[in-house]
């Protein structure tokens, strides 16, 4: 044990959710410490996930724009060549600078940053496997855990993270693949695959589900969607199940069912990826010692407030309940230290944007068609086309629509959902409108500027609350 005084709050993690507790905390008078293991700052998101996924995404779309698109532009380009490596390094320096960020910013904010692996020795004691050797203990009162979450494993598929790989592999492919097989059509087989697409490779997906997009995804959008990604050249088996894996030969051979008709079949890949979701990490925090409870499916149990079953310790992000998203960990991150200092904090569940960022992007906010059926709901339905967008138009990049949902008594807004090249920063207009319960009809009548993609989500609004948009 150290002779300090205790914290006021440890994080154990220092993901989006933990150094975004960390932070908020110092700021609000906290002394405070967050412990992370991986031996750099920004979790699963800045080292393996959101951001080198968006490197990659970004930059394999300016190689596919270049190499298909620019010559109706106008613009002649001869000798295009991928330099793959160097498109690594690129993702790997922008990794480099946002990590490097966090830490800078917990500098900043005077957190203490402690290189290690934390468990717990008691609520209000923590011991730390420091990754330069040795162990320290920490005392503290209050204890958030956001350990994050980690790669739901494949039954009886090894990953070997070179020829069966999950996101972290296929983020550092080192050559095209031929030919890739990826399970699981949720949101990281279609960013990847799309990634890998556009580099070359022939894809192949096989999904379970009679669906692509994963959990949320409003059907009518998930349809479209699979229509635009199919013409992208990307091939979809849906309703079809993998029963195992072989390596023979340099290739995997994939055995897959039909799920409805029970039609067996073998895909030959040069590269599987493996995407079927990603299940909570609580590995080493020695959670039975201090007993906090944790459910069937491995989440850490919280209530509203974060707290889990145990006086003292919250919790937040991948690890608990809810959409494994960045942006949601970092909110509770910031409600769960309010909590602590005044017995208030707040995320609207309800009102979580989801992106998936392909081209287009697809990005939705609040309620689909499918909630509104089961709930009961009576509602209006505004859809506006890109393709009848001038700036969309304009940019002959004008793939997708923008689709609302109000109530119909109340015009109020119940959803968005958005296929649109920039479709992630458009959803946001909706969710403000959301978050402040405002109408279809209020943000029909916000003056929108001309011309902007955003024009498409007015006259969506305009549709849902009178019937008939203007432009089209
Ligand atoms: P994590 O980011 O997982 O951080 C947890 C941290 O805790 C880790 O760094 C881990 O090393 C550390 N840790 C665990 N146990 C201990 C311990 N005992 N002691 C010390 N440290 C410990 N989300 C989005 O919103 N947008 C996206 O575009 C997006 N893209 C993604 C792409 C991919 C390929 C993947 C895999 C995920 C993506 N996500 C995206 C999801 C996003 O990464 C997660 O939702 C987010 O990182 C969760 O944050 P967190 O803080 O809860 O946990
Ligand atoms: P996911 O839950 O989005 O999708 C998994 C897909 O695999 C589902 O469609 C599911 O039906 C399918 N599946 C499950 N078992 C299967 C099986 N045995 N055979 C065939 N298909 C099967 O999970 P994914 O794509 O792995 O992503 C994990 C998490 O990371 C997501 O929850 C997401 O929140 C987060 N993420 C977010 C991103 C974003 O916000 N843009 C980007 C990437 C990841």
């Amino acid at each position: 044990a150290t002779a300090q005084d205790p914290y006021d709050v440890v994080v154990i993690g220092g993901g989006p959710g933990g150094y975004i507790a960390a932070i908020k905390a110092a700021q609000l008078g906290f002394k405070t410490a967050c412990v992370e293991k991986r031996g750099s700052l920004g979790g699963t998101c800045l080292n393996v996930g959101c951001i080198p996924s968006k490197a990659m995404l970004n930059n394999s779309h300016i190689y596919h724009q270049t190499t298909h698109d620019l010559k109706s532009r106008g613009i002649d380009v001869t000798d295009v060549k991928l330099n793959l490596p160097n498109m690594l390094k690129a993702k790997d320096k922008s990794v480099k600078a946002l990590t490097g960020g966090v830490e800078f910013l917990l500098k900043k904010n005077k957190v203490d940053y402690i290189k290690g692996a934390a468990s717990f020795a008691s609520p209000t004691s923590i011991d730390v496997a420091l990754l330069d050797g040795g162990k320290t203990q920490i005392e503290t009162k209050n204890t958030i855990i956001a350990t994050g979450s980690e790669v739901t494993p494949f039954p009886g598929i090894e990953i070997d993270e070179k020829q069966i790989v999950s996101s972290t592999g296929a983020l550092d492919l080192q050559e095209v693949p031929k030919k890739m097989v990826v399970i699981g059509a949720g949101v990281i087989g279609l960013e990847l695959g799309s990634v890998w697409s556009r580099l070359g490779a022939e894809v192949e997906v096989v999904e379970f589900l009679g669906a692509i997009g994963g959990a949320g995804m409003d059907g009518e959008v998930a349809k479209n969607f699979q229509k635009i990604l199919t013409k992208q050249g990307i091939k979809f088996n849906l309703n079809t199940k993998v029963l195992g894996a072989a390596k023979k030969d340099g290739k995997v051979h994939l055995d897959v069912e039909g799920a409805k008709n029970g039609k067996k079949s073998t895909i030959e890949a040069d590269v599987v990826l493996v995407a079927i979701g990603r299940r909570p990490y609580t590995e080493g925090l020695n959670l039975d010692k201090i007993g906090v409870e944790v459910d069937n499916r491995g989440r850490i149990v919280i209530d509203s407030q974060f707290n889990t079953s145990v006086k003292g310790v919250k919790c937040i992000g991948d690890v608990t309940f809810g959409p494994m998203l960045a942006h949601k960990a970092e909110d509770e991150g910031v409600a769960a230290v309010e909590y602590i200092q005044t017995g208030y904090g707040h995320v609207n569940y309800a009102c979580i944007p989801s992106v998936v960022y392909t081209h287009p992007e697809v990005a939705w906010v609040g309620k689909t068609e499918e909630d509104c059926k089961a709930e009961g709901i009576e509602y209006n339905v505004g859809n506006f086309p890109m393709a009848a967008n001038s700036r969309a138009k304009t940019n002959d990049d004008a793939t997708g629509f923008v689709k609302v949902l109000s109530e119909k008594n109340t015009d109020k807004i119940l959803g968005a959902h958005i296929v649109a090249s920039a479709a992630g920063d458009m959803i946001h207009e909706a969710a403000v409108a959301l978050e402040y319960g405002a109408s279809a009809e209020d943000v029909a009548r916000t003056c929108h500027a001309h011309p902007t993609v955003s024009e498409a989500v007015k006259e969506a609004f305009l549709m849902a609350s009178t019937g008939k948009a203007l432009n089209a």
